[in-house]
């Protein structure tokens, strides 16, 4: 037994020294593939010795708290902000100011200031405690169990000499390459955006289920430590050393005596920071010593002894040519502004987002405007105002229209969505096209089929749906322009093969709006059939994992009109797989991976020995009683009252066998 246990803290440590080594300096030991053998060894081990459990170790960072709403906490010590200035003239009055109050040498810490959201550290005895939003400054959400799924935290302090109790605060990122890869899918499932890498951090951490939020893979860097004691008087050598316990600290931190030296990092930083895998907006400069800075005090909202110099956003000015109404593949109306090519932050930019109706009111937009583009965080440029000054002939005023540009039906806009879109789904031109373009990509039917095919295709007039695709003969093919034996029997081939895709990518792919991939798998699992899933009920889809009310009323809709009705028995009809594969039933998840169960009582829809099973093909543990660990009783029939009072006593959820089965 002592070597087990010796064998799991020789792991644990191992792994603990990689992930730091990958996640927070960046510097990767060991193969991916190896580092998930040994992840996976310690899992089991665990696993097969629960008595070794230890909420700290690093199978543990994708905690149990779902579906917990966040309970408000109190700062130790208040979440001020800084004040924030645009000019040098303001950082040179900053640096007079301090010599004039000081009367004694200073040093000045110069650090990146990081776009994200803020949050809260405690550490005691060297273990993550607690981490809390800002919130309004004095008190902020809990979000503890999300955050410990932010690799670069540490959950336990490596080296020494960090005080037992103390705060750490910084600040959580979504770093660019995994905010373009979230707004890819979600503009493909025909979700709303996130602006920027900040918003979607933010929304990230206040999401329910800490498993998704690993999935959003968040960053984070830390700048500012608070404690009673403090191992140094200064600033910088507190970051210094709080790097070696495992913190994520910038190395662009730099101390600086003079003026000269803090606008030389201003004005490296302003170019070099383009270069940085994270959203930065700004310098923040710091009086290093903490003696000094209590000298120079507060004011109610922010450090005398700090200021933020906030980088200009890039932006120009150009005139605004045209206005464009696209139609998404889901009809939604998006107004793109055809601007006079402008050079912004190094590409030329032709294009801008107008978003709305309620934008381009606000902005009074005309023909011939002179409109501000920036490209601050975010990906597309957007028109933030314009010049009125520079107006000089007033050109055709921007009205939002009332009709599709694409087939002239009457547009709609849902009472609590701020975007218009076409209804006739079923014959709009470049929804059709678009749909189809959907329905054939590589994650979901994946049918040999681009841009250019679908539309000679549609002008052919060989499709004007996805079923229509399961009608093309290659006979139909050869009539085209560009098309060979080959290239016909490739298409024709990719079709049949089309027919072995899983029901789960099949529902993805069908375009339904809100359902992505996600959601598609999650139906899947609850329903098993199409049939199941067209009779559920609104209840019985939002009893679903992550299905809201906006994803229910989306497949409701869908569902109740005949048309798609008819296209499902229909692709059904040339064998398109609408049903959960047995061999798919039998396969494993991890959907319950990190939930501890007890199972108690008699049950009526599966037996017993089908729930352990189950539990444990989906990545959960079994138990045989029930203590502060358990997450859930899945409890039938004739429960033991001992059990219950206990599962009660401890506020453990106790769940039936259907609500059993919608979390698979
Ligand atoms: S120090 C009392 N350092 O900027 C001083 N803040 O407007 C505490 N921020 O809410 C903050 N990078 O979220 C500090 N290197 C940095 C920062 C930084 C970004 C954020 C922080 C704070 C806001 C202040």
């Amino acid at each position: 037994m002592e070597n087990i246990r010796q064998k799991i803290e020789v792991l644990r440590k191992e792994i603990e020294k990689w992930n730091y080594q990958y996640y927070v300096l960046s510097q990767p030991t060991i193969s991916d593939f190896e580092y998930d053998r040994k992840l996976k060894e310690l899992d089991e081990l665990e696993a097969q010795y629960p008595e070794f459990y230890d909420p700290y170790s690093p199978t543990q960072r994708v905690g149990s708290d779902i579906n917990k709403n966040f309970v408000q906490v109190e700062h130790e010590y208040p979440m001020l902000s800084l004040s924030n200035t645009y000019s040098e003239g303001e950082i040179t009055d900053f640096y007079t100011r301090t010599k004039k109050s000081l009367n004694e040498d200073f040093e000045i810490v110069c650090e990146l200031k990081y776009d994200g959201v803020s949050i809260s550290l405690t550490y005691e005895n060297g273990l993550l405690i607690r981490a809390i939003t800002r919130g309004d400054g004095i008190r902020g959400d809990d979000v503890t169990a999300n955050v410990r799924t932010i690799n670069s935290i540490p959950l336990k302090l490596q080296g020494s000499g960090y005080p037992n109790l103390f705060e750490i605060r910084g600040e959580i990122l979504m770093p660019w390459a995994v905010f373009n890869r979230l707004n890819e899918d979600r503009s493909e499932e025909g979700e709303t955006l996130f602006a920027n890498p900040r918003n979607a951090a933010a929304g990230t951490l206040k999401l329910q289920n800490p498993a998704l939020v690993a999935s959003r893979k968040l960053d984070s860097y830390l700048y500012y430590l608070l404690g009673e004691n403090l191992p140094y008087e200064g600033h910088y050598e507190n970051l210094e050393i709080a790097r070696t316990w495992g913190f994520k600290i910038s190395n662009a931190v730099k101390k600086c005596r003079t003026l000269d030296e803090v606008f030389a990092f201003i004005n490296y930083w302003n170019t070099e920071r383009k270069n940085l895998p994270v959203a930065t907006d700004g310098i923040v400069l710091k009086i290093n010593s903490s003696k000094q800075q209590l000298n120079l005090g507060w004011t109610s909202k922010s450090p005398r002894w700090a200021i933020a110099y906030k980088f200009q956003a890039e932006s120009a000015e150009t005139r605004l040519n045209s206005v464009d109404f696209q139609v998404g593949r889901t009809g939604t109306i998006t107004p793109v502004a055809n601007l006079e090519p402008v050079f912004l932050s190094g590409t030329i930019v032709k294009r801008a987002s107008l978003h709305n109706e309620d934008i381009i009111n606000t902005f009074d937009l005309h023909i011939g405007d002179i409109c501000y583009v920036e490209k601050g965080g975010e990906i597309i440029p957007k028109i933030t105002g314009i010049n009125k000054e520079s107006r000089l002939l007033i050109g055709e005023k921007i009205k939002f229209i009332k009709n599709c540009p694409a087939c002239g039906t009457p547009l709609v806009r849902e009472p609590n969505e701020a975007a218009y879109y076409c209804p006739n789904h079923a014959h709009c031109e470049p929804q059709i096209k678009g749909m189809i373009e959907h329905f054939v990509g590589r994650k979901a039917m994946n049918i040999n089929a681009g841009t250019e095919t679908i539309e000679q295709f549609y002008q052919a007039g060989l499709i004007r749906n996805i079923a229509d695709l399961y009608e093309i003969k290659t006979e139909d093919i050869l009539k085209l322009e560009r098309w060979r034996e080959k290239s016909a029997a490739n298409f024709i081939e990719s079709l049949k093969e089309s027919l072995q895709v899983p029901f789960d990518r099949v529902l993805y792919a069908l375009g339904i709006r809100f359902v992505g991939e996600t959601v598609a798998k999650r139906l899947v699992n609850a329903f098993h059939t199409i049939e199941g899933l067209m009779s559920a009920s609104y209840d019985q889809l939002i009893a679903v994992e992550e299905i809201g009310d906006r994803i229910a009323n989306s497949i409701l809709a869908y569902f109740t009109d005949e048309s798609n009705r008819q296209l499902i028995e229909k692709l059904k009809s040339y064998g398109l797989r609408f049903t959960l594969g047995n061999e798919a039933l039998a396969g494993r998840t991890n959907v319950l991976q990190g939930q501890t169960f007890v199972i108690s009582g008699t049950f009526s829809i599966h037996s017993r020995d089908k729930y352990k099973e189950l539990i444990e093909k989906n990545g959960g543990k079994n138990t045989g009683s029930i203590s502060a660990k358990t997450n859930f009783v899945l409890a039938g029939e004739n429960m033991g009252s001992a059990k219950l009072e206990k599962a009660q006593k401890l506020k453990i959820k106790i769940i039936n066998e259907e609500e059993f089965l919608a979390m698979l």
